[in-house]
């Protein structure tokens, strides 16, 4: 397998700094950021809106015409600021970012039609732009064959603890111990789900952010991937 050299995987479970550290890698590589965590929540917000209730049998053929309607437009934010993210040309970016629509989306996550489509969409952005693509399955299924690979871990605890702050800093009233709660739960649901399930890429390398700053980790994928580069 030719490995492609212009595709960067960032994965690892939720709140463990990934889309900072995906941005800023971006910007210094000039590369494009592409945040497959927006787009599963794009669709989440898509099928709460329809109605569609993904438990129910035989949801698949009518999931599948919802998904044929589907567009989505991801914009960089500001510094500091989340990915800005379209639904059939409304800005849903706010909608998307509450802890009830993170818990959606890794809901819909595991439904084959919802996987197969963004799959494909992701695919079509890596084969146009040289791209940092942040998620789940980004190196295990997405892009195998992209030469550099990391999955970004730190303890529940401390993930907790930066989705907490963040919320705070947006105004938003949430209790630490529900946002905790949250993440075990997502953790569980998104490593044990049979699709693509999170997980290292066998050649991925692992770092632990739980004692390392955002430069920091930051600085050493910057010098692996211009090592593995050569
Ligand atoms: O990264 P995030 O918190 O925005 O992701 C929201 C959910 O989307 C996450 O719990 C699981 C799902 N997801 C996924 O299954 N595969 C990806 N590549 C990205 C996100």
């Amino acid at each position: 397998m030719v490995k492609k050299k212009n595709i960067v995987t960032i994965d690892g479970p939720s709140g463990a700094g990934k889309s900072t550290i995906s941005k800023m890698l971006a910007a210094k590589l000039h590369y494009t950021y592409l945040d497959t965590g927006a787009m599963y929540r794009v669709v989440g917000l898509l099928v709460e809106r329809s109605g569609l209730d993904l438990e129910a049998e035989n949801t698949g053929k009518k999931l599948k015409q919802l998904l044929d309607t589907l567009d989505i437009t991801l914009a960089s934010g500001e510094e500091g600021q989340e990915t800005r993210a379209f639904l059939n040309n409304e800005d849903v970016s706010d909608a998307i970012r509450t802890p009830e629509m993170a818990m959606v989306a890794s809901r819909v996550s595991a439904a084959p039609e919802v996987r197969k489509k963004l799959t494909e969409m992701q695919r079509a952005m890596g084969n146009k732009n040289a791209i940092v693509a942040e998620g789940r399955d980004m190196g295990t299924v997405v892009f195998p064959d992209a030469k550099h690979k990391f999955f970004l871990d730190a303890t529940p605890e401390e993930r907790a603890r930066r989705r907490h702050t963040q919320f705070l800093q947006n105004n938003q009233q949430v209790e630490f111990e529900e946002i905790l709660a949250q993440i075990q739960k997502r953790d569980r649901d998104d490593s044990s789900r049979s699709l693509a399930p999170l997980k290292p890429a066998e050649d991925a390398v692992v770092i632990d952010s739980s004692e390392m700053n955002i430069e920091e980790v930051v600085s050493f994928m910057l010098k692996t991937v211009h090592q593995n580069q050569k």
